[in-house]
Parts: C-alpha cells; structure tokens; sequence
C-alpha cells in the first residue's frame, strides 16, 4: 500500500456553490468540448478564517477565463461530507482538472480512487491527504505547516523559556493542525504545554476555548494559537477575564493576515507566523501544465516570513490580506 505524507504528508441543506464559468463556449468539460478552456472543479473547504476569505480571492481573481480557466467553485462549509460530494459531482461532470483544499488529511480513499479511475488529475491545494490510494494527485502546493511551528516554538523557546504554554488548536486531524502541533512541540518540549483544546479555526470557537482554558489553566501565560482568528478570539475572552493580551498573557499565531498584523502592531500579539493564503497565480500555472500533460513538481511550497512587535503601520496598509 502507499502512503505518502501528502499521503500522511465536506451537505448542510446545500454546500454554497458558484458556477462561475461552467462549460462556457459550448462546454469545456472533458476537453472535448469546442472550448478552449480548461474546466476545473474547485473544492475549497470553507470559509472559516481571514486566511480562507484571503485564498478563495486569490483563486477567483486568477481562475478566470481571461486565464483560460472554466471554475467550478463550490464552498463545502468545513464539512468533509460536502467536499466528497462536490468532488463527485465533479466527476460526473467530467470536469478536466480537480483541485480541492481537504478539510482533515483522513477519509479521501474512496472518493480519491473514483477520480483516479475517472483519469483526471488533482491538483491538491493547500492542505494534505492521507491515504492508500496510490499516486493520489498530480501535484500540491502550500505552505510548510510544520516549519511554521517550528518557528513559533523558536521564538517561544528563546523569549519565554518558561512560560505555561496553552495551545488553541486548529480543526482536529487537519494538515495545519497536525504538522503545527507536531512542529511547535519538538521545539518547546511537550512538558511545557499544560493544556490543549480546538477552536477549529474561528474566532468565536477559539473565543470559548480559551475562555475554558482561562478557568482551567489559571497559571497559564502564553497561547499559541494556530491561527490569527482564533487568536483574536483569544484576545477577547482574556480581556473579559480582566487580563491584558500581550502583557498577561503572550500570544503567539499563525497567518499574518490584516486584522492579526495589527494586533501584533497593537501589542495585544507577541509574535506571528505568516502563511500566506494568495497563490492563485501558482495555481494556474500548475493546472496548465497538468492539463497539458508536462512534468510538474510533485510540490510546491509557499514561502512565509515571521513578524514581531517591530511591525510598522505601512507594512500592515500594504498587506493584501
Ligand atoms: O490551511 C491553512 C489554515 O486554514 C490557515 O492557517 C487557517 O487560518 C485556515 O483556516
């Protein structure tokens, strides 16, 4: 059986979809339509985060038909049941290029070998797979998610040594989560995380959690969360437990998008990890060329860069996230 890390490396009433450019011309579905166009179905697995709201942009501004791109767009709410479903419906539409954004890494065996034996390619985006299914997608691109715990771990290990650390995680058995938890731990040592909880992601679950965790860890004094959302969250039930974020409590995040710069900027942040959500661009170009049949990279990983308090107001005003 194979297993790659990509092998280890979501319908509510109705998944939201958009057909932005189905089959336009006459149909592209296929490739045997009289279209030029590459028709591609788009799973992406929610909207959950400012991250997510960043990288459907992305994907719409660069997915278009001025690109060569017919986009199937569908929203499956963070809900896997409606990402199998969409990618069935994909097939069925016998669409050219699948590309989806899977919302936890397990589960994708039956719906992986129904693409593959349908003979079109995948291009994953963004999270990972872990499956049986042998050569399961043509390539992947996103960011390194354990690299981006790492660094967190590194500048908790070399400010706060001793800190009492509470992680606020993200949606449980998702690539993110796992390769950050896996990533932050070996660096801070799993003896000074005292507690562990989800918040999926969203600011309001990470808002609660860390209002349980404020009553079950009272001594704790830094959370990394692994997002900016779920960080703002945070921000909020420490300041309605009359703490001071930043000070009392250190946060550290991931994502770096507008809203978490300027927390860090506003001193109620310590330090942020980037993920960088815009590779529309990128996107594109590796359809192209699987569509094409040329080689492509087996992965393609999208660089970030960390920020402190030093973060300047006009570097936050030019972010496009
Ligand atoms: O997979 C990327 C992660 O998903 C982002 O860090 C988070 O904000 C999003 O929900």
């Amino acid at each position: 059986m194979f297993h790659s890390k990509f092998a280890r490396t979501g319908i509510a009433a109705a998944a939201a979809v958009s057909v932005l450019a189905l089959a336009a011309c006459g149909g592209s579905g296929g490739g045997d339509g009289d279209s030029d166009l590459i028709s591609v179905g788009f799973s992406q697995l929610g909207a959950e985060s400012g991250w997510r709201t960043a990288n459907t942009e992305s994907v719409k501004a660069s997915l278009t038909e001025e690109n060569g791109i017919a986009l199937t767009f569908v929203d499956a709410q963070q809900k896997q049941e409606n990402q199998i479903k969409a990618l069935r419906d994909f097939i069925a539409q016998d669409v050219d290029v699948i590309a989806f954004s899977p919302v936890i890494e397990t589960g994708w065996d039956e719906v992986l070998q129904e693409i593959k034996d349908a003979e079109i390619p995948v291009v994953l985006v963004d999270r990972t797979v872990d499956t049986t299914v042998e050569d399961p997608f043509a390539t992947w691109i996103g960011a390194d998610f354990r690299l981006e715990g790492e660094m967190a771990g590194e500048w908790v290990k070399e400010n706060h040594p001793d800190a009492k650390i509470f992680e606020l995680q993200g949606t449980l058995g998702s690539g993110a989560q796992v390769d950050r938890q896996e990533g932050f731990g070996a660096v801070v040592g799993a003896e000074n995380i005292i507690g562990q909880a989800t918040g999926n992601f969203t600011r309001a679950e990470g808002k609660t959690a860390t209002e349980a965790a404020l009553q079950a860890y009272p001594d704790l004094n830094l959370i990394f969360a692994h997002n900016d959302d779920m960080g703002l969250g945070a921000i909020e039930a420490i300041e309605a437990a009359g703490k001071v974020p930043g000070k009392d409590i250190i946060l550290v995040t991931v994502d770096g998008v507008r809203d978490g710069l300027q927390a860090l900027h506003d001193g109620k942040f310590n330090f942020v990890v980037e993920c960088n959500p815009v590779f529309g661009d990128q996107i594109v170009e590796l359809i192209k060329k699987v569509h094409a049949g040329e080689e492509v990279a087996k992965e393609t990983i999208v660089v970030d860069q960390t920020f402190d308090q030093t973060i300047t107001q006009e570097t936050i005003d030019a972010r496009l996230f």
